[in-house]
């Protein structure tokens, strides 16, 4: 097969990689790109089907290997004979084949040849060295939990990812996916919960993490940098109370370009190695900014939410118990078939008569058959006095209304991953010890 090949590589020896490369049998230099930037266009043009970069490409982070990928661009990387450290930044970043100055011809042939077209990128292994197993998670063995009726974990150490998710109009996202996370830890399953709202992070705050706790930003930018490992994502996801661990959202909705697709995807597949759950917190925005879509390598407002939405074992949509509420929720049914694969599992929130009528649940419930064929909703009951007491302390509900309507709902729909008992009332919050980060 003959072979395209893009290069980005140092000054200083390029010239003389080029001429070897060129030389090369079934081999043919496309492009000697002067940087990133020239690169990532020749690979959206379609120039080449590998890419010969250096480690010092300035602004070479994963996501630019992403669009490489996303453009069947493989990518090998090059540098002088003995550049180990060179070598080491690029394997953590994930490219696995690398080649140098003095690589004999036909290993250079063999190299190139085999990886263009090869398997595409998979970023959950990219900070592993060749050889290596995947990390085994250095906290709690994962309880082997066989969730009924929801389809049972497939392997036991692959946690299962449940995206809660809602239209606008803050229907309870947070909120449920707060409770739900600390349910299902409460319950004996190590549990991580990710806030993945670029628009309004809130877990922090619901949860009293300091402001300061790095969080999804900063795994994101250990993600990019090559650094993120289960370790270090441990250390990044405060634990809250025992088996609950969060990872916060950035702190404050301008830096939202920080969060890149291919950085959040790596942090959800570590996490699962971290918990036999990941909850995730999303933002109401799902649209793909479109009028990007000529230019993949540009940070888009929605990849957090759509990233999440993508990965999901499992997805909760959440809608407010009102006629706009509801009227957002059918839409929501369809506009986010588009961009997730689990069926939704439908819960409204605040259910109360004051806004749907007499006989709410009944009432809500032909609407949504009628309207959006969906069935088998959970109701979550208005409980304004159990939300304000846990927002006003920055605890969970079973941490301070444990008796509360609403904790007791939330509780009983995570046994449907647990399998365990619901909790009834009285005390059933002792023994959550919190240790806030
Ligand atoms: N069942 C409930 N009963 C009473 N109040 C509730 C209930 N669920 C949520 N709330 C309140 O509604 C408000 C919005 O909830 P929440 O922040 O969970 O929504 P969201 O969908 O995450 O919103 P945002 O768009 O801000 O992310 C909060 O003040 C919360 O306390
Ligand atoms: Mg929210």
């Amino acid at each position: 097969m003959s072979v395209t090949v893009l290069t980005a590589l140092s000054h200083g020896w390029e010239g003389k990689m080029v001429e070897v490369v060129d030389r090369l049998p079934g081999v043919t230099v496309g492009r000697r790109c002067v940087d990133l930037a020239d690169l990532l266009a020749a690979a959206s043009a379609g120039l080449g089907d590998l890419a010969l970069i250096s480690a010092d490409l300035r602004g070479l982070d994963r996501d630019a290997l992403s669009h490489l990928r996303a453009h069947g661009v493989a990518v090998v990387g090059a540098s002088r004979e003995g550049a180990e450290s060179e070598e080491r930044h690029l394997r953590q970043l994930g490219v696995d084949r690398h080649v140098h100055l003095a690589t004999p011809r036909e290993d250079l042939v063999e190299v190139l040849t085999t990886t263009a077209g090869a398997a595409p990128f998979d970023p959950t292994r990219a900070d592993l060295m060749p050889g290596e197993d995947p990390p085994t998670a250095p906290i709690e063995p994962v309880t082997d939990l066989t969730p009924p009726p929801p389809p049972p974990l497939s392997e036991p150490t692959r946690g299962r990812v449940i995206a809660v998710w809602g239209p606008t109009g803050a229907p309870g996202r947070s909120t449920l996916a707060v409770n739900l996370a600390s349910e299902l830890a409460a319950a004996g399953a190590p549990t991580v919960l990710i806030d993945l709202d670029t628009y309004g992070a809130a877990v922090a705050q619901l949860l009293s993490v300091l402001d300061e706790a790095p969080g999804l930003a900063a795994a994101a930018r250990a993600s990019e940098l090559g650094t993120l490992d289960l370790v270090a994502l441990a250390r990044l996801a405060v634990e809250v109370s025992p088996r609950f661990r969060v990872l916060t959202g950035v702190p404050t909705p301008s830096r939202w370009p920080e969060v890149r697709s291919a950085a959040v995807e790596h942090v959800i597949e570590l996490a699962r190695s971290l918990a036999a759950f990941v909850v995730l917190d999303t933002g109401f925005g799902i649209e793909d900014d479109e009028e990007l879509s000529y230019d993949t390598a540009a940070p888009r407002r929605n990849a957090a939410t759509l990233s999440g939405l993508a990965q999901a074992d499992d997805l909760v949509l959440v809608g407010a118990a009102d006629p706009i509420g509801l009227q957002r929720m059918v839409r929501a049914v369809q506009g986010v078939g588009q961009v997730s694969s689990p069926a939704p599992r439908p819960v409204v929130n605040r259910l109360r008569a004051s806004s749907v009528g007499s006989d709410p649940a009944r009432r809500v419930e032909e609407s949504l058959a009628r309207f959006a064929g969906v069935e088998g909703i959970t109701f979550l009951p208005d409980d304004p006095a159990a939300t304000d007491a846990a927002l006003l302390a920055g605890a969970t509900l079973a941490e301070c209304a444990p008796d509360s309507p609403l904790r007791l709902a939330i509780a009983q729909l995570a046994t449907t991953w647990t399998g365990a008992a619901a909790p009834t009332g009285r005390s059933s919050a002792r023994g959550l010890l919190r240790r806030r980060g």
